[in-house]
């Protein structure tokens, strides 16, 4: 395996190759139904993660697994397609993997989207939310086992996991085209089952406004290496037992790739952030 550090410099060494570019200032992970964005710009230099080492390759539907590489404003931003997930059978290190290779190019700020399901009254499917905190039920963490200091401290501070600052400039960005942003706290569940009914009462008790099985890891990560995080959380659908009905995979993609509203918003937010 080697050394993580060393891992992460030929990463990123690959990276800046392929992409043409001597670094980024933003990158941006597109969650699930999300991945299309990059088709509706110019200009992106697409490079497939199997040619970056260590980049873990997805699995999950939605999930293409490409960075593309852009300038948008002043900002050259990089553009996940596709994440991986802890149900897919990977470590929380592996899913962070490509998240620390883009900080370690200079991507100081780093959007994470994904889908969630909506727990409190008013989220409701295809409303946006700015993250404001989450609760990591799970238990599992990226940061486990040795720390590197170059990378990070060993006990990182949480208490502003979603910088405060970036959220402003999310709110003005989406006021800008019109778009109205909720705030909410995401609970993070490892899936890939949906939560049971009992589960997601329990969860509301807890705080969460939001459930999902993502970003958790990689804020961790971006926050141990000093990054500014923002958290957009499209919901595709009401949590477990709250509309009556049955949840599925393909409804939550569905609805989150028909999101025309988070396309508007990152037209807007990525070349300003
Ligand atoms: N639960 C967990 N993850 C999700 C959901 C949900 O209801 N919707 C989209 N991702």
């Amino acid at each position: 395996m080697g050394d993580l550090y060393q891992r992460l410099t030929e990463a990123e060494d690959v990276l800046n190759r392929l992409t043409g570019r001597d670094g980024h200032d933003v990158v941006a992970v597109l969650g699930s139904g999300l991945g299309g964005y990059p088709d509706t710009l110019d200009g992106a230099v697409a490079v497939p993660y199997s040619e970056i080492p260590g980049f873990p390759q997805p699995s999950a539907p939605g999930h293409s697994g490409t960075a593309y590489s852009l300038e948008m404003g002043d900002n050259r931003v990089l553009l996940y397609s596709g994440r991986v997930h802890h149900y897919e059978g990977y470590s929380t290190s592996e899913i962070v993997f490509p998240v620390r290779a883009a900080i370690m190019s200079g991507a100081r700020k780093v959007v994470l989207t994904n889908a969630s399901g909506g727990c409190t009254p008013g989220i409701d499917p295809g409303d946006l939310v700015l993250l404001t905190d989450h609760i990591n039920l799970s238990g599992l963490g990226p940061l486990r086992g040795d720390n590197d200091e170059r990378l990070g401290t060993r006990f990182p501070d949480m208490t502003d996991v979603y910088s405060p600052a970036l959220r402003r400039k999310a709110t003005e960005a989406a006021a800008s085209v019109g778009i109205s942003l909720h705030e909410g706290v995401y609970m993070w569940w490892r899936g890939p089952m949906f939560e049971t009914p009992a589960e997601i009462r329990m969860a509301i008790t807890l705080g969460a406004d939001l459930i999902g099985m993502s970003t958790v890891p990689e804020a961790i990560a971006a926050r141990h290496m000093g990054a500014q995080v923002l958290g957009i959380s499209l919901c595709t659908n009401r949590a477990a037992g709250l509309a009556g009905r049955k949840i599925t995979g393909e409804e939550v993609i569905e609805t989150a790739g028909r999101a025309g509203r988070l396309r508007a918003l990152f037209d807007a937010l990525l070349p300003r952030l």
